[in-house]
């Protein structure tokens, strides 16, 4: 198997740690690229349910090598925590996760920084997961924040947090008339982190580069989406980091040479935590049925999804801008007891017919779905185990997706469990 890149096709939440686990078993790296615990990969394994936000979804393979690339911003409390659960559970990282020292880490004042903005921007708030993500970034960007190798040397991190408390409890004061962080308790708390995490961390460009070098195999695991992306998703409702498949080698210093293949995670239907455009976002009565069958509830912050029909223009937009090679489809399942099922195939505004994805949010927020409808096939497929197995129009579902995105379905999901799991075959 190549190198391959596993993206979220939509708003998040395809259901991507399933997918990443399975082709993690054919991989020897696992690798995140950007964004960082405002993630969550549920894989499911028997009994045992496992959300990962921050650490591959791959350490769940006993002998895999797992990596956080220095696109990803850090939350050391996030990341010491989840290390924590993984061991109650016999997961052991230590020799398999490997950590960026030039990825950047998140502090308490980006957590409050995000709450704030959001605050601020009253009902033209983004959603955020809270996590600090965007402020962490933005500081990246702005060329003042702390990577994981300022964090690990006592005398630069003294200083670069210095620069940084200065301007934020100024920030903090002045504008939104909030407390201050003491310089002593953070500089006591974060070295105290950095003790614990500098047996991971390494120049993972190079531990990569030399994996590739010896043939080993790579999987890029995207977390988020496309339409999240901060520069191809519905901007400004986007997350602050590249979701598209690109990001996997800005965010890990492999060249794009070096990636092989991309795999786009589609959700038979769409889903999107937070605010922001939704062109096919269903009725009430709707809603609340999918989102029970599907249990679409936030995996980071329990925050109930928003859900729709398939949208054909966001997804062949991410087919496009991910370069995705082939299709995953996921939660066929939980469209079974619809007695007929809508793909939107352009929109309508002002008079105009949208067959591309529009850059204007305006067109997004205000225009109408032109659907195709197709009939349901009202019935059970969780317990199905080949695509030769699928009720008719299921199939043809898919065909019809297939058809419509011009790319190649490769695997189908109907459940949260490895098994139910088939390919779609020629
Ligand atoms: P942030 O990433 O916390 O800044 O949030 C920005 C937007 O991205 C919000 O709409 C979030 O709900 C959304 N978001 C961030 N991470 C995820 C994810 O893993 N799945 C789905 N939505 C996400």
């Amino acid at each position: 198997m190549p190198n391959i890149a596993i993206v979220g096709a939509q708003w998040g939440d395809e259901g991507k740690g399933k997918v990443i686990d399975i082709f993690a078993a054919k991989s020897d790296y696992i690798v995140r690229y950007q964004g960082g615990n405002n993630a969550g990969h549920t894989v499911v394994i028997g009994k045992d349910e496992f959300i990962l936000h921050l650490i591959p979804s791959g350490i769940l393979h006993k002998n895999k090598i797992c990596v956080i690339g220095n696109g990803v911003v850090i939350d050391p409390r996030a990341l010491l925590e989840e290390i924590k659960v993984l061991g109650s559970k016999g997961i052991y990282v230590k020799g398999r996760l490997f950590i960026s020292d030039s990825a950047h880490v998140i502090f308490p004042y980006h957590w409050k920084l995000d709450g704030l903005k959001e605050e601020a921007k009253k009902k033209k708030k983004i959603g955020t997961t809270k996590k600090g993500i965007g402020p962490c970034y933005a500081d990246k960007v702005a060329r003042s924040g702390i990577r994981i190798i300022d964090l690990l040397d006592k005398e630069t991190f003294r200083e670069k947090l210095k620069a940084n408390l200065e301007e934020k409890n100024n920030i903090l004061t002045k504008i939104y008339n909030a407390d201050v962080f003491s310089f002593d308790e953070l500089y006591k708390e974060y070295f105290g982190y950095a003790e614990n995490i500098r047996q991971y961390v390494c120049d993972t460009s190079i531990l990569l580069n030399d994996a590739i070098k010896c043939r080993k195999r790579i999987l890029f695991e995207g977390a988020q989406g496309a339409l999240l992306d901060v520069d191809h998703g519905t901007y400004p409702f986007v997350t602050s980091s590249n979701a598209t498949a690109g990001g996997a080698s800005t965010g890990t210093g492999v060249g794009p040479n070096k990636i092989d293949k991309v795999v786009g995670v589609v959700k038979a239907y769409t889903t999107r935590v937070g605010e922001g455009p939704f062109p096919t976002e269903f009725p009430d009565d709707l809603m609340e049925k999918i989102r029970k069958k599907g249990r679409e509830f936030g995996a980071t912050t329990g925050r109930p999804r928003r859900c729709g029909w398939f949208d054909k223009v966001i997804v062949e937009h991410s087919v496009r801008v991910n370069g995705i090679d082939e299709i995953v489809v996921t939660k066929l399942d939980v469209l079974d007891d619809l007695d007929s099922l809508k793909i939107c195939v352009a929109y309508r505004y002002n008079g105009k017919l949208y067959k591309n994805f529009p850059s204007d949010i305006k067109v997004l927020d205000n225009c109408q779905p032109v659907y195709e409808e197709f009939p349901g096939w009202k019935k059970d497929t969780t317990a199905i185990t080949s695509y030769a197995g699928l009720p008719k129009n299921a199939k043809n579902y898919l065909k019809v997706i297939q058809k419509l995105l011009n790319t190649k379905i490769v695997l189908i999901s109907v459940g949260s469990e490895r098994r139910q799991t088939f390919s779609k075959g020629a």
